[in-house]
């Protein structure tokens, strides 16, 4: 069966860092969205945190406390998989990096989707080609990565994988189009072209804390020198050091040793200080 190209219901498996915002962006666009988590407590958060965002739109007047309430209503919680994907014409997968609970999720969803659905998952580093190797609809699986903090960020990924087809990867790309946002397609190699080229240079500046460089030096360096909005140890506690540490260990295996992550990021997620979400990573946050 062809893919329904008019999508009206995204399924968004995962209400964590991401995909509670994918939730709230697909909302805003107009989108009948079910959300859910494995974690009870996670999908309270997503939620707590969908408002908040949503809540300072309305403050800077970006949208209105009638869009506000409309989006919220779009967004409908879901007490199992199966729930979720019911009636869906996308699923964004948004659960943990971890591969093994990447293709369970993708060989349950290929058999409660509808036929027409399109099945995208939001990895930042994993073969979306292994990943819809889990489903017998593999021309119907993409990659859609987006970026953190979804609301803000304009860039979304769009991966055609081995066997991808070509109207899956084109109804991708219409579909980040529809969210106000821009595509950039990407092959189906380890990290893409955003996690390769920006991890790579976010796991040297870790090698640069180990030969004695002052995070706070670094980062301001990078933002008075490169111009970066953003220094590259104050991203790292943004998106978390196990992500990136999990993001260099693909690479690495996928590629070889050029991509070693540093031994402080892997000594750093070993202590918990993985960034702002745990208060403590390269800086310290209340
Ligand atoms: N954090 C980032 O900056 C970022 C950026 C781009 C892409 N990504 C990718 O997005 C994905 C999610 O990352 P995140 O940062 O949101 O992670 P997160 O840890 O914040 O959230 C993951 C969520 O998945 C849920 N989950 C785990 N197993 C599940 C299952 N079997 N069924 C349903 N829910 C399940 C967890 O309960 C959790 O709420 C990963 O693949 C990651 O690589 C992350």
């Amino acid at each position: 069966m062809d893919i329904k190209t008019d999508i009206k219901k995204v399924s968004v498996i995962g209400a964590g860092t991401m995909g509670s915002g994918i939730a709230q962006v697909c909302a805003a666009a107009g989108y009948q969205v079910s959300l859910y988590d494995s974690s009870p407590q996670s999908l309270e958060k997503a939620l707590a945190t969908i408002k908040k965002s949503l809540s300072r739109f309305v403050e800077k007047n970006k949208i209105s406390s009638d869009e506000m309430a409309s989006t919220l209503a779009r967004i409908q919680i879901a007490d199992s998989l199966a729930g979720a994907a019911a009636g869906a014409d996308l699923v964004i997968e948004a659960v943990f990096e971890d591969l093994a609970v990447k293709k369970e999720i993708f060989a349950q969803l290929d058999t409660v989707a509808p036929e027409h659905a399109l099945l995208a998952s939001n990895t930042s580093s994993l073969p979306i080609t292994a990943i819809a190797a889990a489903t017998k609809r593999p021309e119907k699986v993409i990659g859609l990565h987006f970026m953190n903090p979804v609301p803000l960020m304009k860039g979304v990924e769009v991966i055609r994988a081995r066997l991808s087809s070509d109207e899956a990867v084109a109804t991708g790309i219409e579909f980040v189009k529809s969210l106000g946002k821009i595509p950039a397609e990407a092959v189906d190699y380890a990290g893409f072209i955003v996690s390769r080229v920006l991890d790579v240079m976010l796991n040297e500046a870790v090698f640069c804390v180990m030969d004695g460089n002052k995070p706070e030096e670094i980062d301001r360096a990078m933002k008075v020198c490169a111009n970066f909005p953003m220094g590259p140890l104050e991203l790292i506690d943004l998106a978390g050091a196990d992500i990136l540490l999990h993001v260099m260990e693909c690479l690495q295996k996928e590629f070889g040793d050029k991509y070693r992550p540093a031994p402080l990021l892997a000594q750093m997620v070993r202590a918990g200080h993985l960034g702002r979400k745990t208060g403590r990573g390269f800086y310290e946050y209340k």
